[in-house]
């Protein structure tokens, strides 16, 4: 049974080819649909468009839906093209002519934008804590090697004295700047779609405030027909957010399988946790770091994905869109799924002492006796020609390193500044769950 259905039976491959994946998908978003409904129901016997005890009824049968979902239990049957349907269906069944009035005043439209909306601000909310539990330990893992030297590179080739305080403390400020990206996301998501019905509202009194607040969004989505055009829109930021962590776990990814080479050496992981070859016996690789690699450029391609499946769209809701689940939703598993594998890696990793002591790296101490000159008067351009003739005719020997006192250098990290900006930063987030709306809107149950 279609909630469409009008007597003429739908022909089963269409229904099938357009239902899509959303059976499997639409399970990401069932607890978030019963809350949706719950906030819903409770709007729909505050304005008299249902009684009380119609409202007691519903709510109570809701809950029982969130329940067996929390259980495993609640599955989208073959009959239902997607997670409200089967919800109406169910609710229909504990309740007969009562439950026919669930979908009153609202649109399937309306109705999965806000369950997109709840799902999408609990994976942010999420994938916060896995920022802050990254961020945390590569920043200790900053204060712990931070006199550990490391050749810095630029256009791969060895260019200044770096250290693995600079290296892991620098990655910990790019999920700083991420979380920037997944605040904005935030935001923009934090808007009621809800009440905005097909994409042009209802002549129904519903109280859309009343929704909004019982939901814990910011404020309202006004204009119905910008709640369909945020359909993709606010995906768009949702993914350019999940790129930029993604940016981050690549870049530092690459880095790690660089250093772990055999050229370079920097650092290893213990026998566990590399890979080998089925026919060179000597291979130690790091699979884990490919594949985060792979999998984050991956993910850097969705905003151009949701771009393209955006463009050409007419206003108003187009079937196009149901697509852009499982982008989003898929995005937010990958990052999760490798941040968790980084920290498992990061908890064993091991760090090689001495590396600069090496005569390979003599020449990136050069600017170093550049600046000894330049503290001893020698203006800067003439300091910089003599010792490139020392080095072109090798006679360049070495010089100790001077202390570095500026903030962000190896010398003056400010690990502890940064973990005030990352702090201010992650106050946003704030995760109600699932099951504690639940118990808010069962509240509203008045027997
Ligand atoms: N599965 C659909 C989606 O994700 C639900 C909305 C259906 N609305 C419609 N007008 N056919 O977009």
């Amino acid at each position: 049974m279609k909630l469409w259905e009008k007597g003429i039976n739908p022909e089963p491959a269409i229904i099938e080819f357009t239902a899509g994946k959303d059976r499997e998908t639409d399970l990401a978003l069932t607890k978030w649909d019963i809350i949706g409904s719950m906030a819903h129901v409770i709007m729909l016997q505050d304005v008299g468009l249902i009684s009380e005890d119609e409202k007691n009824g519903m709510l109570k049968a809701l809950h029982s839906l969130f329940v067996l979902d929390e259980e495993g239990r609640l599955l989208i049957e073959k009959d239902s093209e997607d997670i409200h349907s089967q919800i109406e269906k169910e609710i229909s069944t504990i309740l007969g002519t009562t439950g026919k009035k669930i979908h009153t005043g609202r649109s399937r439209n309306d109705q999965v934008l806000v369950d997109i909306r709840l799902f999408t601000r609990d994976e942010i909310d999420k994938l916060s804590v896995m920022v802050r539990r990254l961020f945390t330990r590569l920043q200790s893992l900053s204060e712990q090697y931070k006199e550990v030297l490391l050749p810095g590179y630029t256009h791969m080739q060895p260019a200044m004295v770096s250290s693995f305080g600079l290296w892991f403390g620098g990655y910990a400020e790019c999920l700083a700047d991420d979380v920037v990206m997944l605040n904005a996301a935030r935001t923009l998501n934090n808007q009621n779609p809800l009440g905005t019905a097909a994409g042009y509202g209802t002549t129904l009194p519903i109280n859309r405030q009343l929704t909004s607040d019982l939901l814990e969004f910011d404020n309202l989505l006004y204009n119905s027909s910008y709640a369909s055009l945020s359909r993709g829109k606010i995906e768009m930021a949702v993914a350019a957010a999940l790129a930029s962590v993604a940016q981050t776990l690549s870049r530092f990814s690459m880095d790690i399988c660089i250093y772990m080479s055999a050229e370079f050496r920097f650092i290893d992981f213990p026998d566990e946790y590399v890979t080998g070859s089925s026919i060179m016996p000597q291979k130690r690789n790091p699979d884990v770091f490919e594949l985060i690699r792979a999998r984050s450029n991956v993910i850097q391609t969705l905003p151009i994905q949701i771009a393209n499946l955006n463009s050409n769209l007419m206003s108003g809701y187009n079937r196009d869109l149901q697509l852009l689940k499982q982008l989003v939703f898929n995005g937010f598993s990958e990052v999760e799924e490798c941040i968790e594998i980084m920290l498992l890696m990061l908890n064993n990793i091991k760090v090689k002492k001495n590396i600069t002591e090496n005569p390979l790296y003599n020449t990136i101490f050069s600017t170093e006796e550049v600046n000894r000159l330049v503290r001893q008067g020698m203006p800067f351009r003439d300091a910089y020609k003599a010792v490139a003739a020392m080095v072109k005719n090798s006679s360049f020997s070495r010089t100790s390193l001077s202390d570095y006192v500026h903030e962000g250098s190896i010398g003056n990290l400010c690990n502890k500044e940064i973990a005030e900006i990352f702090g201010e930063r992650m106050k946003y987030f704030k995760n109600t769950t699932a099951a504690e709306f639940a118990d808010k809107m069962m509240r509203h149950v008045t027997e």
